[in-house]
């Protein structure tokens, strides 16, 4: 307890991010301290598994302490530790996991597994202190495309998700073959501010009717085609364009989908969370269309889109206080769905 009030840890370790963060009752953030191997990887092109789970245990100490010292507390004040257990990159998550599961032990505090997904959903509890559930939520990060109906606290259904592709990951894979860097994400979106949407007709894949899943393997494809046959004519490639084309694609899709979804399901808030939430075209869209449809949009400040351990942090509070702990047998789960918990 700090100042009679609940404190919890958080660990956040499933991709490259060492995260650890401290919250009073849930919501309130006293540190968020976020260690990125962005660099590291970046000579890569992309996350190397092995890599990471080194550079996470090299940093979790480190990191933990920085975020205790930030925070002004103490060990014997922290009254959980939430950690997410997956879905992730399995080396990864295992190191977050146990350091969360040896300072439990050691310092017999109570542990919470935090489905990765549900910690982004979480972030809008941090940004926004009167959100509240039911509502639906729009998750779109680097290893996720989903449109999830979020009941309660912890009750959740999936109502689609991507069949191959992430967008983040389509975003990340179409900024390297344009030879804009890693991660790709942030590139485009602001290349293709100088860039016209409308210049290359690029596919929308919107699926079978009535369906809330994604692909955009297609649109990768498409991208790369549009970049061979504008080569073999010998006619220069305007980067923007093909950025801004692209951009305007996939979030056609996304937003589209998400508030159909929002709808059907009779929800008046949407949420919207995960890497690709900082993207501005999509925050553009979804504000308009949010607007026109009476419902209302919650977005989380850039920080707590991209991983970090607060979001746990607000997750395993809620379960927690609905009654949910995990033992020391807890396990990592590359691919832990969100309805399993
Ligand atoms: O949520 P996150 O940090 O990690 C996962 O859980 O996957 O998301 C990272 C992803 C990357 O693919 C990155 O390119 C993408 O989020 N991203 C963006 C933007 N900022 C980050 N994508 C589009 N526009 C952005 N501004
Ligand atoms: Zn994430």
């Amino acid at each position: 307890m700090k100042n009679g009030k609940f404190l919890t840890m958080a660990i956040e370790s499933s991709c490259d991010e060492t995260s650890v963060a401290l919250l009073i009752e849930g919501r309130e953030v006293l540190s968020n301290v976020i260690s990125s191997q962005i660099k590291v990887h970046q000579v890569f092109g992309g996350v190397v598994p092995e890599i990471a789970s080194r550079h996470h245990l090299d940093n979790i100490n480190q990191v933990t302490d920085q975020a205790l010292a930030e925070a002004g507390v103490t060990w014997d004040e922290v009254d959980l530790i939430g950690v997410t257990y997956g879905p992730g990159l399995v080396g990864a998550l295992l190191i977050g996991l146990a350091s969360a599961k040896a300072f439990a032990f050691a310092k017999n505090i109570p542990l919470v597994g935090v489905h990765h997904i549900q910690g982004h959903i979480s972030a809008n509890y941090i940004e926004h202190p009167d959100l509240e559930p039911p509502f639906m939520a729009l998750v779109v990060s680097g290893g996720h495309t989903n449109i999830v109906e979020v009941k309660d606290y912890n009750t959740f259904e999936v109502l689609g998700g991507t069949r191959d592709d992430a967008a983040g990951e389509a975003f990340d894979k179409v900024a390297r073959v344009l030879g804009l860097g890693y991660p790709g994400g942030p590139l485009i979106d602001k290349v293709a501010k100088e860039g016209n949407p409308q210049a290359i007709p690029f596919k929308r894949v919107f699926l079978e009717k009535g369906s809330f899943d994604f692909s955009f393997s297609g649109i990768k494809t498409g991208v790369l085609n549009y970049l061979n046959s504008e080569k073999q004519a010998g006619r220069e490639v305007v980067v923007a364009d093909v950025a801004a084309s692209f951009q305007q694609a996939v979030m056609d899709v996304i937003v589209a989908k998400a508030v159909t979804a929002a709808l059907a399901m009779k929800k008046d808030k949407l949420v919207l969370a995960g890497g690709v939430a900082a993207n501005s075209k999509l925050r553009e869209m979804l504000h308009e269309q949010c607007e026109k449809n009476g419902i209302q949009l919650y977005c989380p400040s850039p920080i707590l889109c991209t991983d970090n351990a607060a979001m746990i942090g607000c997750a395993a509070y809620y379960k927690y206080k609905a009654g949910f702990v995990s033992d020391l047998t807890l396990d990592a789960f590359p691919n832990l769905s969100l309805s399993a918990r």
